[in-house]
């Protein structure tokens, strides 16, 4: 389940392409390469089987590398609430698609380097499962980590596209500040619940959630370049 629906997602991903008229079509690549779906899912499908952490690479491409990188505006693991309600909102989400993109860290791994300030400056009102504290505590020891290899799964099943990230933030087993604050906040805390109890409601609205930002915001026209060679600019 969890891979198909990564599968399915970088497909989406894959076929919204720049058109000539300023906007975005499923079939750009109808006649230059009528089959590039299903190459890009049987490739894929390669590079998943043989590491184990690449679907996480792929999701966060989207956002953190693409989309966030293109604003030059790189959020931060503490970024509050509204600025994240901003960046989301700005893509034509709504709160609820909004909490459900954060629902992407169901999958890979977050270094010592971002956990560090949650663990170590204490905020009285952001209480961890002391449990999970401890383990944290174990795997990134000092406040300025001594290393930069040192990362640990967001969530519990960090290989599985689940809705076990919305289960543990109630949990107390939050991973970054703003992982925890869509927990509390109350706002949010009734969609973080909803999403830890109805897992399909959850891939329901992160579909449609990830089609609007893979969708929107992307260089037309002019403004970009579809490559020839996808490692360097034409
Ligand atoms: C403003 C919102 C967000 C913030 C503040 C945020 C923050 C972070 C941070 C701090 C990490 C850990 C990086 C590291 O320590 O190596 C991370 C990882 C990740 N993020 Fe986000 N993120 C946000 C939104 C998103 C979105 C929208 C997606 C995808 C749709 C996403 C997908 C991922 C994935 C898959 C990883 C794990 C990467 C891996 O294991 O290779 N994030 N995020």
């Amino acid at each position: 389940m969890g891979t198909s629906f990564v599968l399915l997602v970088v497909t989406i991903m894959g076929i919204f392409i720049r058109t000539h008229e300023a906007q975005l079509a499923y079939d750009y690549y109808k006649f230059s390469c009528p089959f590039v779906e299903s190459t890009v899912r049987t490739e894929m499908l390669k590079i998943f089987l043989s590491d184990i952490s690449s679907p996480a690479a792929f999701v966060r491409l989207l956002f953190h590398d693409c989309q966030v990188q293109a604003d030059a505006n790189i959020p931060g693991p503490g970024i509050s609430l509204n600025k994240l309600l901003h960046i989301f909102t700005s893509h034509g989400m709504t709160i609820e698609e909004s909490v459900s993109m954060l629902g992407a860290h169901t999958l890979g791994v977050g270094h010592c380097l971002n956990i560090a300030s949650r663990l170590y400056d204490g905020n009285p009102d952001d209480q961890m499962n002391l449990g999970f504290e401890a383990h944290l505590k174990w795997k990134c020891p000092t406040r300025v980590p001594l290393t930069n290899l040192t990362f640990v799964p967001i969530d519990s099943t960090p290989i599985a596209f689940d809705n076990q990230y919305f289960k543990d933030l109630l949990m107390g087993k939050a991973l970054f500040g703003i992982d925890s604050t869509i927990a509390r906040d109350p706002l949010t805390n009734p969609i973080v619940t909803r999403f830890a109890t109805d897992q399909d409601y959850f891939f329901k609205v992160f579909s449609s959630a990830f089609v609007k930002l893979s969708s929107t915001k992307v260089l037309t026209a002019k403004e970009g370049e579809v490559r020839r060679q996808c490692y360097r600019r034409n």
